[in-house]
């Protein structure tokens, strides 16, 4: 089986330092440490209300030597500074200002009009657009009808299942995710995934056969107050590479 990236969101390294002001931690140093230890490219989220990370961070991740996935709501704003930056990789998000994390997948049916051109700006720009959506076949038609090459399988109910212990549901989600992530690459659509992925959680969705890329944040920050990030770094990308055996 081809080998399955890791895309380390160095979100929560912002939420630690905001806290206090000043600098410290700092999201450039948990990205290289992250490198360090395996991860091949990292991912942040510039939030509208710039809650963890902030403007002068994504100019310093994109001057580091990885590939940088920007994730950011597809607004003017964010397509602009998308543009100024230009992150190898853009990946498209809803965000509502009152969640605490993005809850779902967007909506890509009611939203075609407003996302089709914004898809179109990033990729003549050479960003490669992945568009973060439900695990859904008819989903995966209508993103491939959008044009854009990659879909982030949203993650989130099979991770909650998992953490409550939910046999039958996490078997449920696991195959949602399982044939979304078949449909879509029949469509020629490169397959990610993430959300709340933890190390319990991470080897059946790695083990798709179709996946080629996760994006995984709170758990790795999560285990690295305990462990090192380089060590929770480490072992996230030990759990993905067993379950590819
Ligand atoms: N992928 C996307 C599109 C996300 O929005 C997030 C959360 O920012 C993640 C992956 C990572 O989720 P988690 O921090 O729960 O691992």
């Amino acid at each position: 089986m081809s080998s399955l990236r890791l895309g380390v969101n160095i979100d929560h390294v912002a939420t630690v330092r905001n806290a206090r002001g000043g600098s410290m931690p700092d999201p450039v140093r948990a990205a290289q440490e992250a490198v360090a230890a395996g991860a091949d490219g990292i991912t942040a989220h510039l939030r509208e209300d710039r809650r963890h990370i902030r403007d002068a961070d994504i100019a310093a991740l994109k001057a580091l030597p990885v590939p940088l996935n920007l994730e950011m709501a597809a607004t003017d704003e964010m397509v602009g500074i998308a543009l100024h930056t230009r992150p190898h990789a853009a990946c498209l998000v809803p965000e509502k200002r009152e969640e605490r994390t993005t809850e779902g997948g967007l909506d890509i049916v009611g939203g075609r009009e407003h996302l089709a051109p914004r898809i179109a700006t990033l990729t003549e720009a050479g960003i490669r657009v992945s568009l973060f959506v439900e695990p859904d076949e008819a989903v995966m038609d209508a993103a491939h009808a959008l044009g854009a090459p990659v879909v982030e399988l949203h993650t989130g109910s099979y991770c909650e299942a998992a953490v409550a212990g939910d046999a039958p549901r996490v078997a449920h989600e696991l195959d949602r995710i399982v044939r979304a992530a078949a449909h879509g690459a029949g469509l020629g659509l490169e397959i990610h995934a993430g959300h709340g992925l933890t190390l319990d959680s991470v080897g059946p969705v790695s083990a798709v056969p179709q996946l080629r890329e996760l994006n995984i944040g709170h758990a790795l920050i999560a285990e690295a107050i305990f462990v090192g990030l380089r060590q929770a770094v480490h072992d996230m990308r030990a759990a993905m590479d067993r379950a590819r055996r």
